[in-house]
């Protein structure tokens, strides 16, 4: 059992052929939004060829730089930032990974180019479709570094990672000669992170994805399993659907571990983007306690009443320290030879029982422990449980069409050739 799921009153039973049918339609490819189920059985049927290459690149990229820049935004590249900071110590600068392309920031993109002048860089450019405008920017920028840097030889520190046929960039890639890596058509970008779209990143990091994969294979089979009560991934699902219905319209992931911040960040893109559409889905945000227990904490106990709770638990920290006992009158002498870790999870342990108290129901997620392994079979589980969910909802939990209104907005605004009328309208 590398998953164990706690919740309180909360009956499935009734809904039980709700999930059991939102997991034929999965499996059986007749849902909403089908053509993007390429995930699904992902883990078992990867290219191997194409992992040999990761892998290979990944050695290559670690000894003739001193760090990766990978250029992307959303599911490209929240997947691989979500793992690396679960998996390296909090302190390795080892190999360095930086994320540039995932904001409009000049400041942050003129820092970066800075700090890059005097660095050995390659970089990876993550876009499915090949013209997002974030990362485009970011790559038009760095190329012109590079080939300032590295002259012809610049050319070889390009790696990019977009759709096998279509797309701009895809185009550049194949005239310039640059290796190239696939985003399978059928997977969107908030499903991909166990695709190159994650992978080639998180090796460079120096983190096992093989081991990543093994424990995906273990999440299908046991998250396509048809029966409620051997499969989490369905009874999350479905329990968030029932909050959801008894007017709990946020959903607030959390941990006691700082390193699974991004995992967090992941998990707000996965599901709201794939459930907030047809002016339906939950809210999805996160928090760190006991960090912010001491910021939201108040609203979480005591304000409106619009919200759930997930834990995501880890029954073994990598590290631990005892605390010291001391003379001192310090008044913590009631801790003395406890372990910190201890303490933390008595933490978790009051902070569910007040938040029960304060009508906000609790899902506890544990996990033993966090290794490349369990994050492979971590954000499998959360990515069928929120196909599932999705499906319950009876929304297309593989589309983004509201995306696109800001977008247009902005190439009108900046005077994008064929944004003429919009342009107009808006002004
Ligand atoms: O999940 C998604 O599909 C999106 O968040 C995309 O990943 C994001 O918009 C980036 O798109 P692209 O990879 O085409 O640049």
């Amino acid at each position: 059992m590398y998953l164990k799921l706690d919740y309180q009153n909360i009956d499935l039973s009734k809904r039980k052929s709700e999930g059991l049918k939102a997991l034929d339609k999965i499996l059986s490819k007749q849902g909403l939004g089908s053509d993007f189920l390429g995930w699904t059985h992902y883990p078992e049927n990867y290219n191997r060829e194409e992992l040999q290459r990761v892998l290979e690149a990944s050695e290559k990229i670690r000894s003739e730089s001193d760090l990766l820049v990978v250029v992307g935004i959303g599911g490209s590249y929240l997947g691989a930032k979500a793992a690396i900071d679960m998996l390296k110590p909090y302190f390795d600068k080892s190999f360095e990974i930086i994320f540039v392309g995932n904001t409009l920031s000049s400041t942050y993109t003129a820092e970066v180019l800075k700090y890059l002048e005097n660095k050995d860089f390659s970089i990876n450019v993550i876009s499915k479709s090949g013209s997002t405008t974030e990362p485009a920017i970011a790559f038009r920028l760095l190329k012109k570094l590079l080939e300032e840097k590295y002259q012809d030889k610049a050319k070889d520190r390009i790696y990019i990672t977009t759709d096998p046929k279509s797309g701009i960039l895809r185009m550049e890639a194949e005239s310039a000669g640059w290796t190239t890596f696939t985003v399978p058509s059928d997977i969107g970008g908030r499903y991909s992170v166990l695709t190159s779209v994650g992978l080639l990143p998180i090796a460079c990091a120096g983190i096992d994805v093989k081991k990543m994969l093994e424990g995906a294979q273990q999440a299908v089979l046991d998250f396509t399993q048809k029966d409620l009560d051997n499969n989490l991934a369905m009874k999350y699902a479905i329990i968030r659907n029932i909050l959801y219905e008894q007017g709990k319209k946020v959903e607030i992931f959390t941990t006691f571990e700082p390193k699974l911040r991004y995992l967090g960040e992941w998990l707000k893109q996965l599901f709201g983007e794939s459930e907030g559409k047809d002016s339906k889905g939950l809210f999805p945000t996160s928090l760190i306690y006991s960090t912010d227990l001491h910021s939201m904490g108040q609203f979480v106990q005591d304000g409106s009443k619009i919200h759930f709770e997930t834990f995501i638990r880890i029954e073994k920290p990598e590290l631990d320290i005892i605390i010291p006992e001391s003379t001192d009158d310090d008044g913590l002498n009631y801790l003395d030879g406890k372990s910190l870790n201890y303490i933390n999870d008595k933490a978790l342990e009051a902070t569910v029982l007040a938040h029960n108290e304060g009508d906000v129901p609790t899902i506890i997620l544990t996990i033993h422990e966090i290794n490349p392994f369990i994050f492979g079979y971590l954000v499998y589980f959360f990515m069928m449980s929120c196909a599932i969910s999705g499906y319950i909802l009876g929304v297309n939990p593989f589309n983004q069409e509201g995306v696109e209104a800001y977008k247009n907005n902005m190439y009108a605004l900046l005077g994008k050739k064929g944004y003429e009328k919009l342009a107009e309208k808006l002004k």
